[in-house]
């Protein structure tokens, strides 16, 4: 009982364990240059006795569906194998192990690949019917985009792929190097560079390759991320310093995609904010002390507005002015000064008395000959004040008398005649 039942489990196996050919994988992208390996397993009944192993291609006007053999990659007679693949393939060579590896790939090598085996029986002859499909990527790379907005345009939070291949197909195996603006991103190592939630910073040219390697995408796509304007700041062109009557321009700067279409100034001074321009710029042709006060501008496109920081302008009065300003000033007071005291010096001379009794001056004479003249006759005792004006008459005078002197003599002249009253 024991052995039938081991001779009928024999049988069975030999019978299960008929023909077949395994690959794996079914389809293969390669790089050109690079090595490929077809993993392969086969089997056949026990009794029979394996005669020829053989990896063909068909040629490309024969069908390609393991019916015609084509050219051999390899075949266990050495002389049968192309002349294309001669030195090029390594076969396993072990027990139901058909494994194939092939060198230095080349785009001559596009196609289907399959194994047959034959045994010393006539009908023992099987090839594996699905085969391998080769294909070579053949470089440069290009980058595609998918984004799940039609138009084209990637807003801020939506996700994207960015994805690298060649124009027949992109190989799996990597490590791959992507770059954005030419710099490399060291975190992206796949051929799909995925960006979950796109902000403004991924804005840029992209392009990819393989890493270690020179070989990069042969132009560069533009990840073209729509955003609001950000870092909307304000810079100050002055023709100097800021100044009263020098020009001021005011610059409203932005980062935005696509550009800004409005800008709009605004001042704010004793908490009164208006609006005072719409373009990029605000210009300012003579300050003045009127311009002071806090400004920011607004930055606007498509997708939205910001406001700039707050600068604060102060127009300042030039110091050298001001400096000129006091200098004058000063001399003023110095020669206002100066002439008061000049004037008081005068008022006292004119009043001191004693001066004129201890100078003897002609002045004194002179006031003799007035005496005399202002002598009255007794009959015209009514009438004096005509004789007075009358007689009186300056003897002429000597030109070697300074001008102080003279009057000095006429304020005599003049007291003496009051005090005769
Ligand atoms: C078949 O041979 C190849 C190459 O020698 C080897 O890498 C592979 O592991 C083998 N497969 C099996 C199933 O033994
Ligand atoms: C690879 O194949 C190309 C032709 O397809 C040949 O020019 C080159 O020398 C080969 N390289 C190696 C390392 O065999
Ligand atoms: C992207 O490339 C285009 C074309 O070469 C160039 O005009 C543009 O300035 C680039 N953009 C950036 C952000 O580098
Ligand atoms: C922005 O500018 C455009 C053209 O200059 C104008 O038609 C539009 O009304 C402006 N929008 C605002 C909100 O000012
Ligand atoms: C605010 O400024 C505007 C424009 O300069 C002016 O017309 C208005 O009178 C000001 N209002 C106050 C309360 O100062």
């Amino acid at each position: 009982m024991f052995f039938i039942s081991i001779l009928l489990q024999l049988s069975l196996s030999a019978v299960l364990a008929s023909w077949s050919v395994s690959y794996k994988p079914h389809s293969i992208c390669v790089f050109e240059n690079s090595s490929v390996d077809f993993t392969c397993s086969f089997n056949y009944p026990n009794f029979h006795t394996l005669k020829t192993t053989k990896w063909f291609k068909p040629k490309k006007y024969q069908k390609q569906d393991g019916s015609q053999e084509g050219i051999f990659v390899y075949h266990s007679k050495a002389a049968e194998i192309d002349q294309l693949y001669k030195d090029r393939t390594v076969y396993a060579n072990r027990d139901k192990n058909c494994s194939l590896q092939l060198h230095n790939v080349s785009k001559s090598d596009i196609g289907k690949y399959f194994f047959r085996l034959e045994t010393n029986y006539l009908n023992g002859k099987y090839t594996g019917s699905v085969g391998i499909n080769l294909d070579v990527a053949v470089l440069p790379f290009r980058v595609t985009v998918t984004s799940p907005n039609v138009n084209g345009h990637i807003c801020e939070g939506e996700s994207v792929k960015l994805r690298c291949s060649t124009e027949n197909c992109t190989p799996q195996e990597g490590p791959f190097a992507w770059y954005k603006n030419q710099l490399l991103l060291p975190q992206a190592n796949e051929n799909v560079l995925q960006i979950s939630s796109v902000s403004h910073n991924d804005f840029g040219n992209y392009s990819c390759g393989r890493k270690n390697s020179n070989t990069t995408s042969a132009d560069e796509i533009l990840l073209d991320v729509r955003y609001s304007p950000k870092n909307v700041e304000i810079t100050i062109l002055t023709s100097g310093k800021m100044e009263q009557g020098n020009s001021l321009t005011l610059i409203c700067k932005s980062n935005a995609n696509p550009a800004v279409t409005n800008y709009t100034w605004f001042k704010t001074r004793d908490a009164n904010i208006s609006s005072i321009g719409f373009d990029c710029e605000f210009s300012i042709k003579a300050a003045s002390q009127k311009d002071d006060g806090q400004y920011f501008c607004t930055a606007k496109n498509d997708m939205g507005s910001q406001n700039s920081t707050i600068i604060t302008l102060k127009v300042e009065v030039p110091s050298n002015r001001h400096f000129l300003l006091t200098a004058t000033a000063g001399l003023f007071f110095v020669i206002a000064v100066l002439l008061v005291l000049f004037g008081l010096i005068i008022r006292r001379k004119q009043i001191t008395p004693k001066k004129l009794h201890t100078e003897q001056t002609p002045a004194v004479i002179v006031t003799e000959d007035i005496y005399e003249n202002l002598r009255q006759s007794p009959e015209s005792e009514e009438r004096h004040t005509n004789l007075i004006y009358a007689d009186l008459k300056l003897p002429s005078s000597n030109s070697e008398r300074p001008l102080s002197k003279t009057q000095e003599g006429d304020a005599v002249i003049y007291s003496l005649l009051s005090y005769k009253e």
